[in-house]
Order: C-alpha cells, then structure tokens, then sequence
C-alpha cells in the first residue's frame, strides 16, 4: 500500500489533507504546534485617515480604478452549474446576467434588452433556462446573448437580429468563481484570478460544490470595513467571544500573497502538526481564509466554505452576497440537521458579529472623531491590502 492509497477517503467525499494543493500543503507544514507557537505579533505604527471609509471622492477612485478596471467577482460556478443556466446579478448596481449555454460556456451580459432597453430577468435566483424573452415585447435571446426572436420583425425596415445581440461583458470562470469586467470597453487582465488561487479552489472542490444556503446582506457600511475583519484575528477571541472565539488561537496566522490576494492558514486551538490524520477532514484542525483583491472572502470551516462577495455601492453602503457552500447537497436527516445548523449559526457570526462591527464603525467614523484609523500588530494584513487596493490609484 503507497501512502496515496492510505490517504484515500474512508467515506465518500471527506477533504483529507491529500486532497490540498501542494501550496495549501506546505502552509499547513509552516504551522508551529499551539502549545510552541509565538502569541506575540509585532508591534506597527500604521494608521489611515477615516476618510477613506466616507468620502464619496475616494470611494469615486476605487469605483473607476479598482471595481471597472480589474475582473471582480459576480458569482459562483456552482450557481450556473449546468448548461442551459442563468442567473442575475444586481449587487454591484450594474445589472448583469451570466449565462453558461450548451456550449458549457460562462459568458456575461449588461441585463438589458436591446430593443429599448428592459430588464429581461427580474430576480436574483438561479434558473434553468435555454433562452430569455423580454418580458416587455418579447424579444428572445439565446444564452449565447444572440437575438434569436422578435415579434412582427417584416414590420422594422433594414433590419437584421444579428446586429443586436446582448452586450456582453468581459468574462472567466477560475477556481469555481465567475469574473466580470464591469467596463464592456476595457480590456482585463484575467491573470490574477488564475494561477495559485485558482489551483487551491480547485483543491477545495469549490467548482463542483452545492450552494446550501444563500442570503444577501445589505449594510450600511464601507466595504473595507466589512472586509477588515476577514484579514485580521485580533478581534476573533473577543468580538465572537460568545460564538467561534474559543476555537482559535490569539497568534498571527500563516499569511502568504498569491498574486495580489492574500491566504491566511491556521491551526485551531491546541493544534499539533504531529498529531494531524492523514485519514481524517483536514478542515477540522485547519482553517483557510482568503481575501480575493479586490473584494470576495472564501474561508472553510469542517462541513462547509463561506463564499462572500462584498459589492460596494456607496461610501457607506455594501451588498454582501454570503453563500454557504457543501461537499454536496444532503442526502440524509442527519446532513441535513448539520447544515441547517451550520448555515445558522454561520450567520449568526457573521452577520450579527463581523457585519454588525462593520455598521458601528461606519456609525463611528461618520462622527468626525478622529483623524485616522491605527493598527495593531495583529492587524497587519490591513495595511498590507490597502498598499495593493491603493497601487491602481494614478499617482
Ligand atoms: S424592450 Fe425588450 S422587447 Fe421591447
Ligand atoms: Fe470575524
């Protein structure tokens, strides 16, 4: 027996540390034991002005130099699982439907007829579909975005349907997530979303996963304040000290960049590398969280990942797509009765902890009360994102 034998999967679909990509791999390996590891972070003198999370004029220059100008996030794969699927996305203010057509291809599209301009799909929901029809006169797309239907057409002189097909957005599929460029008239470098981070989402079956649970918040937050407290743990043994607190060191987590993304490894409380099981779910002693640039949240928890897409749409607003992810749909009472749990007590934390923060910041900062914003030590992935949020900026 060779050692990947032994580290096949006793039951069905289990993420064995195996199944990490090898870079996920030696994160886990760089891990000190909890009782060795070194509780102290170092100490930072860095601060940013409150403006940041108020100003419309600030929030203008990330609209125009980060959000339309690199491929955001719009969606999972997994919501568009199937050819012959759609859905619409209106988080970001720019109506936007992604298609996958029989070709299997995901494509993206300004949610907008191109006779005079009717939204064609009206809800936020998955559908199985193989066209779409306006609901105003009728014209019928296929998922391809070409005009393929329109009532009376002998009554509008000179006219052919394929010069008004939908009006389609840059668009790729990597690592189970589905990327837009908001600006139809730009070019995008997809690179970004390829590569290590791609490869590690693949490793975490992110592309073939059930979406469980789905629930959109709508807070009256900056989005960098709902972001922040996804790139630091100092406000983990106390914010959610009544929920998750207890399970996670008060230590600096292994921080590697990949590309301009950021993925933070850590061991749960008493964590020993010499006691990890080859043959048990690597999730239950190791916690992933990702920070996608500019603005997506991937972290796994045993059972589940949570998937937040975090759209901006004003200095003191942000949409939040949060999306709970499983193996597969559940198939028993049992798996049932562990995810609904999950699901719950997942948005308990976040939506009643890190987001609620993200609102009394706001609340704060609006008041004028201070100049800037400082960091502790065990902050310091924060100004580490706001060097590469603030590098697209012109100078
Ligand atoms: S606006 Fe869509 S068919 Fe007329
Ligand atoms: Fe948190």
């Amino acid at each position: 027996m060779n050692v990947a034998t032994a580290a096949r999967p006793r039951e069905k679909n289990v993420p064995l540390l195996a199944s990490l990509s090898t870079s996920q791999q030696e994160a886990i390996a760089r891990i000190p034991p909890h009782a060795e590891a070194d509780a102290s972070a170092p100490a930072i003198d860095e601060r940013r002005p409150s403006n940041i999370f108020i100003d419309q004029a600030r929030f203008d220059l990330e609209w125009e130099h980060v959000f339309r100008a690199l491929p955001i996030p719009v969606t999972l794969s997994a919501l568009v699982a199937e050819p012959g699927s759609l859905i619409a996305v209106e988080s970001y203010g720019v109506p936007i439907i992604v298609t996958r057509a029989r070709d299997g291809e995901v494509r993206a599209f300004l949610n907008a007829c191109t006779h005079k301009g009717s939204k064609l799909v009206e809800d936020c929901e998955p559908h199985a579909a193989s066209r779409v029809t306006c609901p105003y006169h009728a014209w019928t797309y296929g998922l391809d975005g070409k005009l393929i239907g329109v009532p009376r057409a002998e009554t509008i002189a000179n006219f052919d349907k394929g010069d008004r097909p939908l009006a389609q957005l840059p668009c790729r599929e990597a690592g189970g997530i589905v990327y837009v460029g908001l600006d139809r008239k730009r070019d995008y470098d997809f690179s970004m979303v390829e590569g290590q981070l791609a490869e590690d989402f693949e490793a975490l079956n992110i592309p073939r996963a059930h979406v469980y649970g789905r629930k959109m918040f709508d807070l009256k937050a900056n989005w960098k304040l709902v972001l922040e407290p996804f790139l630091e743990g100092y406000h983990v043994q106390r914010l959610h000290a009544a929920s998750v607190g207890p399970m996670f060191a008060d230590s600096p987590t292994i921080t590697d960049r990949l590309g301009p993304h950021f993925r933070q490894t850590s061991g749960k409380i008493n964590f020993d590398p010499a006691k990890l099981d080859p043959n048990e779910n690597i999730h239950k002693a190791v916690t992933f969280a990702y920070e996608l640039m500019p603005n997506a949240v991937v972290i796994t928890s045993p059972y589940y990942i949570s998937v937040m897409i975090l759209a901006p749409r004003g200095p003191d607003r942000t949409m939040v797509d949060y999306m709970m992810l499983t193996r597969e749909a559940p198939d028993n009472p049992k798996a049932e009765e562990l995810f609904a749990k999950s699901y719950n007590m997942v948005l308990g934390v976040f939506g009643g902890e890190d987001f609620r923060a993200a609102e009394l910041s706001q609340a704060g900062l609006s008041t004028g009360a201070m100049d800037d914003v400082l960091y502790v030590g065990l902050e310091d992935k924060i100004p580490a994102f706001y060097e590469t949020l603030e590098s697209h900026f012109p100078s």
